[in-house]
């Protein structure tokens, strides 16, 4: 005899774990504009990130990543499916709520510029990572040190600005913030993609090594699948802003399915054999 429980484990892989994943997207849709200006820009997209899970998301440029990115942040409305978070669907929560969603979700960007004010010290930026309400540099000084350790900086980092800093130091900056937030899910929007190719295998390895340590749920996003394959578990593929494959990373790296991945993987740089690790 099957009892209810028993049911319910077989039906649902969610109920198998235990837990809901980090991250849920389900037959997601986002455009801009309206009426006869309605531009889709993702269609039908599902993807998910369990607790401690790196999934990358690959495509070219255009693809939807950072329209997917902005998305999870709440820049931009979903126009119909669905978005949930630890098991909250985003779309039916209050204002309120959703304010407090956006310290769950941390975006680091390709642009560290972008995230880091020009006037405040590194200092001030964690401070208001740390505690938005009581954002003092002063009073938070040992959390600040802890997280610039964190990233391989000097303690005196806390003291200066961003423009002290080149291009790999910046991004180091730009993923303490996010971290020092605390947030359920990171998402990581091609952070290594405007540095040489040696800081950006610095960066990736601290991502790892961070990951590792602290245990974190990432969404990994690059239109370069070496660069995925380092640091991701799983693999979502987007082509033109729909989801053409997804799996297991060295599954799709070794053995794509599908034409657009193989152009993918033809196309990085040094080809198929490039090796970030070398
Ligand atoms: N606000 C907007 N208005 C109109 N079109 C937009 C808007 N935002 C994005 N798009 C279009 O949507 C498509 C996807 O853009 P998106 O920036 O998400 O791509 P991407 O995959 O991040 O590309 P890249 O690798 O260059 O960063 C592009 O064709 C872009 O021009
Ligand atoms: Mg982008």
């Amino acid at each position: 005899m099957t009892t209810r429980s028993q049911r319910a484990d077989e039906d649902s892989p969610t109920e198998q774990t235990g837990t809901p994943p980090m991250l849920s997207i389900e037959k997601l849709a986002v455009g801009v504009g309206i009426g006869a200006r309605y531009l889709q820009i993702l269609d039908n997209v599902d993807l998910e990130v369990r607790q401690g899970q790196t999934v990358g998301l690959v495509g070219e440029s255009g693809s939807g990543k950072s329209t997917l990115a902005k998305t999870l942040v709440g820049e931009m409305p979903i126009t119909s499916g669905r978005i949930r978070i630890g098991g909250t669907d985003v779309g039916s929560m209050s204002r309120a709520a959703r304010g407090g969603m956006r310290r769950r979700v941390q975006l680091i960007p390709q642009d560290p510029y972008s995230s880091l004010s020009p006037r405040r010290t590194i200092g001030q930026t964690l401070a208001e990572a740390i505690d938005p309400r009581r954002a003092d540099a002063r009073r938070h000084r040992e959390d600040i040190h802890h997280w610039l350790g964190k990233v391989s900086l000097e303690t005196d980092a806390a003291e200066r600005y961003p423009h002290e800093f080149s291009g790999g130091q910046r991004q180091r900056i730009a993923i303490a913030r996010a971290l020092a937030v605390k947030p359920e899910l990171v998402i990581a929007d091609e952070v290594t993609s405007a540095l040489d190719l040696t800081t950006q295998a610095e960066i990736l390895n601290l991502l790892a090594d961070l990951r590792e340590e602290l245990g974190l749920t990432m969404l990994f996003i690059s239109h370069n699948l070496a660069v995925v394959r380092h640091v991701s578990d799983q693999v979502t593929v987007l082509f033109r802003g729909s989801v053409v494959e997804s799996g297991d990373v060295d599954r799709i790296y070794d053995a794509p399915g599908h034409p657009y991945t193989q152009q993918l993987i033809a196309s990085v740089p040094g080809g198929p054999a490039f090796n970030l690790d070398a």
